[in-house]
């Protein structure tokens, strides 16, 4: 399947429309039947025995549940590590933010796109930066730029998007039977299709030996890539 893009309706809504509300109730669901939260603890918990992270970004965060659900996946993190829930919609929940803290986390939230933040940020000890079902958005220019930023920025990148395949866009068809509402149902295809295969992701991250990258498929409907710096 050739990889292509399309615009998401679920960017366009403004965060507090009924729809996009809909929206992130459902993904909340489809997270949990992908698995995504459950695939990014496992696949960085060597690293964490190894060095706990000090700041943590989730780019793409919308609402931050996935965050909390990694988060719980992850008893070793310190108290106050610092958590940033990076959207260009102001979508994050109240109650996730409420949960955070109470885990003795520090979380803020940012209202600005996820690429221009990050360059703007400095490269600080301990950053793990985190992305699910966000990099799809992307053109491979622009992945690159992105992945770049990341490499310059962080001590640890890792991403769970849709595998890019014939079973992964059939089940996106069938979200009707869950209720999934129609800005999910037509988000989903088009997520399916911009997915990855391979190891794509891995030819757009910046040449250089002092990291280590893994990308595989996981799950049933899931692409995972870990880039660690060595
Ligand atoms: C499919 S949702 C995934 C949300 C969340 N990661 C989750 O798993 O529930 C994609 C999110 O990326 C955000 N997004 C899309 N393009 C963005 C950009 N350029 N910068 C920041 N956020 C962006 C959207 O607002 C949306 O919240």
């Amino acid at each position: 399947m050739e990889r292509s893009l399309q615009a998401e309706l679920l960017d366009e809504l403004p965060a507090d429309d009924p729809r996009a509300v809909g929206s992130r109730r459902d993904l909340r669901r489809i997270n949990a039947l992908m698995g995504n939260a459950r695939l990014m603890a496992r696949a960085v918990r060597g690293a964490a025995s190894q060095a706990l992270p000090r700041r943590i970004v989730d780019l793409g965060a919308g609402d931050g549940a996935f965050l909390l659900g990694w988060v719980r996946r992850m008893p070793s993190l310190a108290p106050g590590t610092e958590v940033l829930l990076v959207d260009r919609h102001a979508a994050a929940d109240a109650g996730v933010v409420t949960a955070l803290s109470a885990r003795g986390f520090r979380p803020r939230s940012v209202q600005a796109d996820g690429v221009e933040w990050l360059r703007t940020q400095p490269a600080e000890t301990g950053t793990w930066v985190l992305a699910n079902l966000f990099l799809h958005h992307f053109t491979p220019e622009r992945l690159r730029e992105l992945l770049s930023a990341i490499a310059e920025k962080a001590e640890l990148f890792c991403a769970c998007e849709p595998h890019r395949g014939g079973w992964p866009l059939a089940a996106s068809r069938m979200l009707g039977l869950i209720g999934a509402n129609a800005v999910t149902r037509h988000d989903a295809a088009i997520s399916v299709r911009a997915g990855f295969q391979g190891r794509e992701l891995s030819s757009w991250w910046p040449a250089n030996p002092r990291w280590r990258l893994r990308e595989r498929r996981a799950g049933l409907f899931s692409h995972l890539f870990l880039a660690q710096r060595m």
